[in-house]
């Protein structure tokens, strides 16, 4: 054995005491420091089935179980029908956004209470505040609030700084 790896080890221990999370961490989850920032979307199955309509919106803006709530209903999949995913595509995509779904308090779902189902992101508190100063009739030119996309042209890439106000279809 090497020498250098027994103090690897105590320094891996010693980063895992500071970084240690009251709830206990998800295998295969993302980085608990990360996982509330804003990312762009990084599962293919994610953006080949759900970009169809509209962005794939980033994992954190929902809780694991709203978007458990949103795949469970896809044939009636707010107004529009969405095929329900081959068994391998749906287990990827219900394990990818259980695994980066974004901690109720926290980031984009401050104001979330623990148990609650949100299943709009534009129905979070956060969306309210950030577009208080949007007029009703943007949010209508834009084609609905959920189109982030025709305002914020990067929100793809997970970026939503730098909104043109106005719209665009
Ligand atoms: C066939 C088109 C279509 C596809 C494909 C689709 N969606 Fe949607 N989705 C919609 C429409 C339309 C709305 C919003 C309807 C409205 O508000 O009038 C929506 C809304 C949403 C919302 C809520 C947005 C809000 O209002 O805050 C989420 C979350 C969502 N979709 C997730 C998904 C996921 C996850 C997938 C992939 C499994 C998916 N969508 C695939 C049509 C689609
Ligand atoms: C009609 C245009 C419009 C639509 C549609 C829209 N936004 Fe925005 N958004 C804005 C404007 C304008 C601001 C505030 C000005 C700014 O920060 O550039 C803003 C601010 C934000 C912020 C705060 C940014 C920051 O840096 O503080 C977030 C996050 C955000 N929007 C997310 C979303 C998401 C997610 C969606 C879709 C579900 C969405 N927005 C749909 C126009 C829009």
């Amino acid at each position: 054995m090497r020498p250098a790896q027994p103090l690897l080890a105590a320094a891996a221990a010693v980063l895992a005491a500071a970084f240690a999370l009251p709830a206990p961490a998800q295998e295969g989850a993302a980085d608990p420091l990360e996982r509330d920032r804003t990312q762009p979307v990084t599962n293919d199955t994610y953006v080949r089935l759900c970009t169809g309509c509209h962005i794939a919106y980033p994992p954190n803006f929902q809780t694991a179980d709203a978007w458990q709530a949103i795949l469970d209903r896809l044939p009636e999949h707010f107004g529009a029908e969405v095929p329900v995913p081959a068994e391998r595509d749906g287990q990827d995509l219900a394990q990818y956004l259980r695994d980066f779904a974004g901690r109720p308090g926290l980031g984009v779902l401050t104001g979330v209470e623990p148990d609650a189902v949100p299943l709009r992101i534009t129905e979070l508190p956060f969306f309210a505040k950030a577009h208080a100063e949007v007029p009703d009739r943007a949010l209508q030119r834009a084609g609905g609030a959920w189109r982030c996309e025709a305002c914020h042209p990067r929100a793809q890439e997970g970026s939503f700084e730098r909104a043109r106000a106005g719209g665009q279809k």
